[in-house]
């Protein structure tokens, strides 16, 4: 039988568990995001505690937490960008290894999304390096497509990355699917 699997946002008092999922996601992905392992591992964790707090208020900001059976098992992170056009963004999306496959990605990628979407996006962004075939993959499944814009990777510049979007009607519509 499948775990159950459910997404909660973030509250104050789980900077470690943030800690914790942020570890391991450098640890066992570390070609899927900016920061490093060494970055996460050097910060203090009076930084995840005040992340925390943050993501469990901020209305710009949020971060969202995946459990199986009650434990902790990826997070992801929406947030809208500080331009005028205020664009609102899904990453940092990680599933533990030994959950995928069990919809726990698109779970915490429509959670953070209807979140988003409350917040008045109509459109969700997500940054993917052209080399993460199975981020790229996923976020097709879910109804993303090509955004039109690309960029060098904030870790490995050799690296480009490419924005996807999905319209927040496009995402009503595979729900019904
Ligand atoms: C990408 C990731 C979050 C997917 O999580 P997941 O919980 O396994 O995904 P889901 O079970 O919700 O998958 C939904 C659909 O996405 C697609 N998909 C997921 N993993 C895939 C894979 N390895 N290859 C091809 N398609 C895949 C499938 O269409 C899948 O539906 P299906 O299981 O019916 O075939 C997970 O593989 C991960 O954490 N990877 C490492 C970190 C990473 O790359 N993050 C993204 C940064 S942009």
């Amino acid at each position: 039988m499948s775990p159950s699997l459910t997404v909660r946002r973030i509250t104050a008092d789980q900077g470690a568990v943030f800690r914790e999922l942020r570890t391991a996601s450098l640890r066992e992905a570390p070609y899927a995001f900016g920061a490093t392992l060494e970055d996460a591992l050097s910060a203090d964790a009076a930084s995840f505690d005040a992340t925390a707090a943050q993501h469990e208020v901020s209305l710009s900001v949020g971060t969202f937490i995946l459990y199986t059976e009650g434990h902790p098992a990826g997070l992801i992170e929406a947030h809208f960008d500080d331009t005028a056009a205020r664009r609102a963004f899904v990453c940092e999306l990680w599933v533990a290894p030994a959950v995928r496959h069990l919809r726990g990605g698109e779970l915490l990628v429509d959670t953070a999304s209807n979140w988003l979407a409350g917040a008045g996006a109509v459109e969700i962004y997500a940054w993917v390096a052209d080399a993460n075939r199975t981020a790229m993959r996923f976020y097709e499944a879910l109804g993303f497509g090509p955004a039109g814009e690309h960029r060098r990777g904030a870790r490995a510049p050799e690296q480009a990355e490419s924005l996807l979007v999905r319209h927040v009607t496009a995402a009503s519509q595979a729900h019904q699917s």
